[in-house]
């Protein structure tokens, strides 16, 4: 059985202080769970203190975007053994917010995957449509062809550790969440997809986290869903309360699908 990750994204939330002190809340709040993988990625300038605090606890720390290169004169960027010195597991790559302000297209994040994986971290690799495109009836289309030119060129032993997300650009930050009917049913063809692309053994272990407005009221009927292995969680890994409920919510249903197994 694939062990769910619940990762929370700050964005360009939380100053150091408020980043220590939320850490701290959310080790003390998550300290005894089990059966759940815990990630929260603070903006680049908090990752060193936090991963400090994180040290010998059950909590991993991701990084919210890397650049491919490992130096070089690129003013502003972080790169992967950078982000790897501060204590991170995982990085977040190819976020929609990344491609809608940013560029970033399925070229970058496929260089940004084998920049991360190349330098020791996992990537967390985010696919989605746009409400303009759902409505367009191409939600298939485009999520198939993110994953696909996102990975193009590596084998499945080099994506092993690799973690999908499928956060559908109008459930981010709307309150509109995708009903698990919907989630389910591209969660699926991503796992049909990786199969293809890769082998059922691969498909089968590999974990697709759902995002977008999800919260401590609707985590479980969406980690009800077969191939829903847990969430990227956005406005409410803010507040260590709806985090660890979150959290906690994940870990007791993940129990019971163990316990009927
Ligand atoms: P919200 O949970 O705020 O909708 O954000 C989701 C997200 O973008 C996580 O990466």
């Amino acid at each position: 059985m694939r062990t769910p990750i619940i990762a929370g994204n700050w964005k360009m939330y939380k100053d150091i202080n408020e980043a220590l002190e939320l850490t701290n809340s959310i080790k003390r709040d998550a300290y005894n769970v089990d059966n759940v993988g815990i990630v929260i990625c603070p903006p680049a300038t908090d990752l060193s203190d936090v991963g400090e605090m994180l040290m010998e606890s059950n909590i991993d720390l991701g990084a919210q975007n890397c650049y491919w290169e490992n130096e070089g004169a690129f003013t502003g960027e972080v790169s992967v053994p950078m982000i790897k010195s501060t204590g991170c597991k995982y990085v977040i790559i190819g976020h929609s917010e990344r491609r809608k302000y940013f560029g970033e297209t399925d070229e970058t994040v496929n260089k940004k995957i084998k920049a991360a994986i190349d330098g020791g971290l996992i990537p967390i690799m985010c696919v989605g449509e746009t409400l303009g495109q759902r409505e367009a009836g191409k939600t298939i289309e485009v999520v198939k062809g993110q994953v696909t030119e996102g990975l193009k060129g590596f084998d499945e032993n080099f994506l092993k550790d690799l973690v999908i997300a499928y956060e559908p650009v109008w459930a981010i930050g709307t309150g509109k969440t995708a009903t698990p009917d919907q989630a389910q049913e591209v969660h699926a063809m991503i796992r049909t997809l990786l199969e293809k692309l890769f082998s059922k053994t691969f498909a089968e272990e590999k974990r697709v986290l759902y995002g977008g407005s999800v919260k401590p009221d609707n985590i479980n009927v969406l980690m009800e869903e077969k191939d829903i292995d847990g969430g990227l969680i956005g406005g409410a890994s803010l507040k260590s309360d709806s985090f660890t409920d979150i959290i906690k919510t994940t870990s007791e249903l993940y129990r019971v699908k163990q316990e009927k197994n």
